[in-house]
């Protein structure tokens, strides 16, 4: 009989025969049982990890405690000279079954509990409610997810890959981002892009074919000047060229956010680079095939640009259109600074500010009910919190809001002899209609 038996099975086996320690053993097996379960898992975020990492060791070490507290008084109970130990496990003894029948109900009691349970949590962890909002670091991409035309596709269909081992990763990252956010050290705002997004092959084009012609479309874009005049801009993209155009081409960018391209390469071979990455002077940090992501990095949380905002809601009619230089002092609200929670009083008081000082003819009413249409738009993109602003997770699509397009069509990538760049030809990407022009006569034309 080993020392480690002595000292500690068999007290395990013929002592914990009381509340005790039953209660002390059932929390270490059900501590233990869930550990099990929740390692399989894929947490999306933090709570799984306050579960796994908090509340289950915090469990675990109670049982610890009380299952020999237990022992040592029910010892000191029966044989207060600490000696009487029956020198062999006896499975014909009434205390030994008694404990085997106690310890395989409470594991098989566990096993179905802790299986429904983690079934059940890891569920809810997927779903898109908990990872838009039971944690607020995420706030401003669930804001403008629930915005956008892919509301109903789930954060991690986009976000975590498929198999053990993106579970693994996700897992891990999960529990990183917790302890971040639990002592306030995450980064603000969250960086872009994340790691483990999936490729555009595992997601958009489940649903988008790549293959699909889009022809060419008309695009329209409608401003306001200060007088209050409406203002056309029109084209034709070519999305069926451009969506051609693109396939089996690659590239090394100088950052992670993709805003600087050091180096693309064409299926053919073609080759168009910095002057400073030929020479050896600039290195990639990131490389990829092109996909869909490459234009369109925001499908799911895209975050408005207040301009076209505030002019597509005076088109609508949500915003008035006829008030004296009213874009501009709507956009002076916008752009204002305030404190975290503050903007719903303060911007609507800029606003009707502005218009005491310079129009003060102008009635209460309207402004203040534009002031709750302008809160509600600074509400979707603005996170003082997350310092998450204007601007501060651009889109690609164009060449306005950010260089988009220009990453690469721009003059600074070049051939490897001599020679054009990637084409800027306007007409290769867009016929243009007429632009931020008053009378556009093709939109008159068409009903618009
Ligand atoms: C259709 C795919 C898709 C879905 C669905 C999606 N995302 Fe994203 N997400 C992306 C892409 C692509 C990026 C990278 C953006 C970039 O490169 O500019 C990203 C970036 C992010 C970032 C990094 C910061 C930022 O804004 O760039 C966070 C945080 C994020 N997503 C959270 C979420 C949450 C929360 C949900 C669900 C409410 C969600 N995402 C749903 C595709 C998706
Ligand atoms: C689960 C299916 C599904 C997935 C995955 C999906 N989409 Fe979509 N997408 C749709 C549907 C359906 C629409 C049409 C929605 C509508 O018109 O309201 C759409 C609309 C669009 C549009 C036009 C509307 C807009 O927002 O500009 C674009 C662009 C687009 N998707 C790109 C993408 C990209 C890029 C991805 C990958 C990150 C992607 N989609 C992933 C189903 C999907
Ligand atoms: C080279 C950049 C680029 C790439 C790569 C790209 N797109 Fe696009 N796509 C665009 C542009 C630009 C538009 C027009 C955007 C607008 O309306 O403002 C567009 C529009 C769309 C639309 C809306 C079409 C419509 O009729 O309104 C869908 C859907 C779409 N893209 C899906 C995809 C999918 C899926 C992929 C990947 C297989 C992809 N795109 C790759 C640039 C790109
Ligand atoms: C990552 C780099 C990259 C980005 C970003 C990019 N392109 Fe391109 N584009 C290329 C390359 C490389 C080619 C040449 C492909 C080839 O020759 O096979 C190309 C070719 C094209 C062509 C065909 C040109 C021709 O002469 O026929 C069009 C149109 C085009 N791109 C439009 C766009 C639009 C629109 C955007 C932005 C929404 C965009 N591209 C963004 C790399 C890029
Ligand atoms: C590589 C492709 C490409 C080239 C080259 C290009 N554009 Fe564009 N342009 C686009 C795309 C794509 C959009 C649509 C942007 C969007 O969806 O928001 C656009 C949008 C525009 C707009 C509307 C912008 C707005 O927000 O009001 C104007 C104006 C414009 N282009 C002018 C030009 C002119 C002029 C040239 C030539 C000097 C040119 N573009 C060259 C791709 C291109």
């Amino acid at each position: 009989m080993g020392k480690f038996t002595r000292r500690w099975i068999l007290p395990l086996v013929y002592f914990t025969d009381n509340w005790l320690s039953r209660i002390g053993l059932f929390l270490l097996l059900s501590a233990t049982v869930l550990w099990i379960f929740l390692t399989g898992a894929s947490a999306a975020s933090g709570y799984l990890g306050i579960l796994q990492f908090v509340a289950l060791p915090a469990t675990f070490f109670l049982g610890l405690v009380l299952v020999p507290l237990g022992i040592s008084l029910q010892r000191r109970r029966e044989s207060p000279d600490h000696h009487v130990l029956p020198d062999k496990i006896d499975l014909a003894n009434r205390r030994v079954l008694r404990f085997l029948l106690f310890v395989g109900g409470a594991t098989c009691a566990n096993l179905i509990i802790g299986g429904a349970l983690t079934y059940q949590t890891v569920h809810y962890m997927e779903s898109t409610n908990f990872c838009g909002t039971a944690c607020h670091v995420m706030a401003p991409e669930f804001a403008a997810y629930q915005a956008g035309a892919h509301a109903q596709v789930k954060c991690v269909e986009c976000h975590i890959g498929e198999g053990a081992g993106n579970a693994i990763r996700a897992k891990v990252n999960g529990t990183r981002q917790l302890f971040l956010v639990t002592t306030g050290r995450y980064q603000r705002p969250i960086p872009s892009p994340p790691h483990g997004l999936k490729a555009a092959g595992e997601t958009c084009e489940n649903c988008h074919s790549p293959r699909h012609d889009y022809g060419q479309r008309l695009w329209r874009r409608t401003q306001f000047n200060d007088a209050g005049e409406r203002l056309e801009t029109a084209l034709m993209l070519k999305l069926g060229a451009i969506h051609r155009a693109h396939r089996g081409v690659s590239y090394e960018a100088a950052d992670e956010r993709r805003s600087r391209m050091l180096a693309v390469r064409t299926k053919s071979g073609a080759e168009y680079a910095t002057d400073g990455y030929r020479a050896g002077k600039e290195t990639a940090v990131f490389r990829r095939d092109m996909d869909c992501l490459d234009c369109h990095n925001r499908p799911a949380h895209e975050f408005e640009n207040p301009e076209r905002s505030v002019d597509q809601m005076m088109t609508e009619g949500r915003l008035p259109q006829r008030l004296p230089l009213f874009r501009k002092a709507a956009l002076d609200a916008l752009r204002g600074e305030y404190a975290p929670g503050a903007a719903a009083a303060a911007l609507p008081a800029r606003l009707l500010a502005f218009y005491e000082k310079n129009q003060p003819a102008v009635p209460r009413e309207e402004l203040v009910k534009a002031g709750r249409e302008l809160v509600s738009l600074y509400e979707r993109n603005v996170f003082p919190a997350m310092r998450v602003g204007w601007g501060t997770y651009p889109q690609h699509l164009g060449h306005t809001d950010s260089p988009g397009c220009f990453r690469c069509h721009g003059d600074e990538l070049k051939p490897k002899k001599a020679g054009q760049g990637l084409t800027q030809d306007c007409e290769a990407c867009h016929k243009v209609i007429g632009v931020e022009e008053k009378d556009l006569k093709a939109m008159q034309e068409l009903g618009g």
